[in-house]
This record gives structure tokens, C-alpha cells and sequence, in this order.
């Protein structure tokens, strides 16, 4: 059995993650509040341990010994609230930060933890962002996030090659992709968002891509024979 776990699945680019990998012929389990597919499980990562308890629970059952490969995508995540931190309220502060940050550890360490013995290959790929190597007026919790995931998987790369059986860890960088999250930022005003007119001529000028090509290529980077760990990647590189 090829196996996908991954979270946020449920629209924009990890809806087309789960239909294309689906398509390969691979058994998936998806991790989301909306939790729309067969195989989804409904989570909501605001609440990291509620979270980590639901995904240990869905992969319990799954015998580690009858996985061919085991692809693992950190993929949910929010932007909001956009702003100044110091003008928004700490419980939306918090939740941001448990969003895309503590959940996504606690995940990925349960994960890890419950199929480190597994002998297939391991891919582990968190779907990063340029916002994890520069600030950006109003995105500063995503920001912080994005930057401390990359640094987490450089961390993992580094432990897991001590591993008699080791995940693969990978950041990538997806670009700018045409989902709700794109919608959100064009929607912002620009007292919280001070880029938004340059988003806005984006979307104008036809430069976002599409969810599907931008899946395509991540599967093509996760599928590459040269896969190192810790690298980061970037999908604009991995095109059909
Ligand atoms: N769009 C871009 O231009 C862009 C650029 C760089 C990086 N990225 C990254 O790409 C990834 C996918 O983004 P996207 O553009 O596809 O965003 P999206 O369309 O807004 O989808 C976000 C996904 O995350 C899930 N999610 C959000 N909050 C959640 C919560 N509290 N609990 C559980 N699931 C939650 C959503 O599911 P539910 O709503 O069903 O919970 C949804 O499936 C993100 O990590 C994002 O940071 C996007």
C-alpha cells in the first residue's frame, strides 16, 4: 500500500494534492476542520492536542509493514489574522500560531514516532513559503511560523539520518497559487496588509498558478531520485 497522509486536503492545494495522488493510486488520509472526502478525518488545528490525538487515533490501525511508501505533506495553514499583532486579539494571535506551528509539530512528531520502524521510503514534505525567508508588513505570525517550520525540518533532516530507517524531510517553496488564501489577501485592507495592491495586479496579470499545476509539481519533486534531506525546493523548478 502506498499511503498519503496530509493535512488541509479539503480545498485549494491540497485538494488537488489528494485528486492527483488519488489518481496514483494511493490510499490517503486527510486531515481537515471541513473534512469533505471519504478518507477525511475532521481536525481543527487550533487545538494542537485535540488535533495530535485525532491523527494518532486515524493511523493506529495501519500496519506499518504492508507500506510500500509512506508520503507525509504538512500542508494546512492560515494567514490570518493579517494585521499588526499588537492590533489584533491574543486568542487569534493563538490560534494562528497553533495552526500552523504547534498542530503541525505535534503531527508530524506523531507521525514520525508511529512509523519511524517503517522500511519503505519516507517522504516528509512541509509546503513552506517565501514567507519564511522574509517579513511581510502584516503576515509577521505567518511569517515567524513559516520560518520556524523550514527550521524544524533542517532539524529532522539532521536526526533522521541517524535513523536505521529514516523520513525523508523537505521543505517547498509552493509560489503564488490561486486558491481562497490569495482571495483572503486581496481582500484585506491595506492599513493591515500594506502589499495588497501588488497581490491585487497579480491576480490581474494572470501570475497566480493553479492549484493543479503546482500539485503536479510537487509530486514531481517528491517522486525526484535525488531527493536530500533538508533541501528546499521550489514547484517553479519541478514543472511537466
Ligand atoms: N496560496 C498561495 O499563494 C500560497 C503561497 C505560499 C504558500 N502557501 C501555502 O500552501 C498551503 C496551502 O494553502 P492554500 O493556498 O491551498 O490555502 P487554502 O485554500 O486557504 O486552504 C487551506 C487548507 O488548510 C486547512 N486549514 C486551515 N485552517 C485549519 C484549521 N484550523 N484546522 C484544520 N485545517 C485547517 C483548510 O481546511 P478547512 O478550512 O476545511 O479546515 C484548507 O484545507 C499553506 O500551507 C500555505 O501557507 C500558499
Amino acid at each position: 500500500m502506498k499511503l498519503l497522509l496530509i493535512t488541509g486536503g479539503s480545498k485549494g492545494l491540497g485538494l488537488a494534492l489528494c485528486e492527483q495522488f488519488k489518481q496514483k493510486g494511493y490510499q490517503i488520509i486527510e486531515f481537515s476542520r471541513s473534512a469533505p472526502h471519504e478518507f477525511s478525518v475532521s481536525v481543527d488545528l487550533t487545538n494542537p492536542e485535540v488535533s495530535r490525538l485525532a491523527v494518532a487515533k486515524a493511523i493506529a490501525s495501519i500496519n506499518a509493514n504492508q507500506l510500500q511508501e509512506l508520503v507525509v505533506i504538512n500542508n494546512a495553514g492560515t494567514l490570518a489574522p493579517i494585521g499588526q499583532t499588537s492590533d489584533k486579539a491574543f486568542s487569534d494571535l493563538l490560534n494562528s500560531m497553533n495552526t500552523n506551528f504547534v498542530s503541525a509539530i505535534l503531527i508530524l512528531t506523531e507521525i514520525i514516532a508511529r512509523f519511524q520502524s517503517a522500511t519503505c521510503k519516507k517522504v516528509l514534505a512541509n509546503i513552506s513559503s517565501g514567507a519564511a525567508l522574509k517579513g511581510y508588513y502584516g503576515w509577521s505570525l505567518y511569517c515567524a511560523a513559516k520560518a520556524g517550520m523550514e527550521n524544524f525540518i533542517h532539524s529532522l533532516a539532521v536526526e533522521q539520518q541517524t535513523q536505521p530507517h529514516p523520513f525523508l524531510p523537505i521543505n517547498i517553496d509552493p509560489g503564488v497559487i490561486d486558491t481562497d488564501m490569495q482571495a483572503l489577501i486581496r481582500a484585506t485592507p491595506q492599513s493591515d496588509f500594506a502589499d495588497v495592491e501588488r497581490f491585487i495586479q497579480r491576480k490581474n496579470q494572470g501570475l497566480l498558478v493553479s492549484p493543479d499545476k503546482v500539485a503536479a509539481s510537487i509530486i514531481n519533486i517528491i517522486e525526484l531520485p535525488s531527493l536530500s534531506f533538508g533541501n528546499r525546493y521550489e514547484t517553479s523548478k519541478h514543472n511537466n
